[in-house]
């Protein structure tokens, strides 16, 4: 991996708990990454008296090869959380990076679906933009699970580019919606399970939730035998309780 100096370039609350950070590259002035892929920020322990890495997917396009985004959530007592909660314009950063094997591999043609939980979003984000301008790209399913409308975000987003390219969909799914939700409802598993009949053609990227990528993983086991490539990195940190 590759260090970079950065800056904070733009701080933006995206929903009460979820907030994204651009940071413009310094120096080196450029990052050649695959979609999908995370970078690395150390974070000081304060029980362990030392620097510990902390992982983020970049949450840009390659294409946009002179920042990096960041999406996050607010999690108490989470030390990568509130480092990233601590930056302002105009702060300087050091990470490193790329790394990470969660990233496209498919040959043009094959159909894809990405599942998501929460800010397991993000790799897609990079992803999602990268497959649709391929020539003779396949299709591509976007299914999203969030809790409540307040969680919602990067909605306007995915409709432009849905309206952009005929061979992409998505679906959010809310688990908790308040009153006057019109949307599915339920955990994106209930998409998996009643919305795909053959999985014959497709690869699956599963994104978030520990509990989200075991019970998919099962679901699409029993369908038939395809790909499935998944990322679940952060639930690690938080299992430590420190994150
Ligand atoms: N920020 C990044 O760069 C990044 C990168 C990679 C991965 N991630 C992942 O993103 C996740 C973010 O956490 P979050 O708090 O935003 O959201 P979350 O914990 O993933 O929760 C959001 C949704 O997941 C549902 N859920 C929980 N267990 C499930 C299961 N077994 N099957 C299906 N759905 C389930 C919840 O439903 P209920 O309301 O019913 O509980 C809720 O609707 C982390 O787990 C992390 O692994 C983040």
């Amino acid at each position: 991996m590759q260090e970079f100096n950065a800056q904070v370039s733009r701080v933006k609350d995206l929903t009460h708990d979820v907030r994204e950070l651009e940071l413009s590259l310094l120096a080196p002035d450029t990052i050649d990454f695959k979609a999908g892929q995370w970078i690395s920020l150390n974070v000081w322990h304060p029980g362990l008296k030392q620097y510990v890495p902390r992982q983020y997917s970049i949450a840009s396009p390659p294409s946009q090869c002179h920042k990096v985004n960041l999406v996050f959530n607010r999690i108490p007592d989470g030390l990568g959380s509130n480092y990233l909660f601590s930056f302002h314009e105009g702060d300087p950063v050091t990470f490193q990076g790329p790394n990470g094997s969660f990233y496209l591999q498919e040959k043009p043609g094959r159909d894809l679906v990405f599942v998501a939980t929460g800010t397991g979003i993000a790799p897609f984000r990079s992803m999602l933009s990268t497959f649709l301008e391929q020539p003779e790209a396949g299709t591509l399913t976007l299914y999203w699970g969030l809790r409540s409308q307040r969680d919602i975000y990067y909605q306007h987003e995915l409709e432009a580019l849905a309206r952009r390219h005929p061979n992409f969909s998505f679906i959010i799914i809310l688990s908790r919606p308040e009153n006057g939700w019109k949307g599915p409802i339920g955990r994106v598993t209930t998409l998996v399970e009643n919305h795909i009949a053959s999985v014959s053609n497709v690869t699956f990227y599963l994104c978030g939730n520990g509990g989200m990528i075991r019970d998919t993983t099962a679901i699409v086991r029993k369908k038939g035998l395809c790909p499935i490539r998944t990322e679940q990195y952060y639930d690690k940190a938080r299992a430590g309780t420190d994150d």
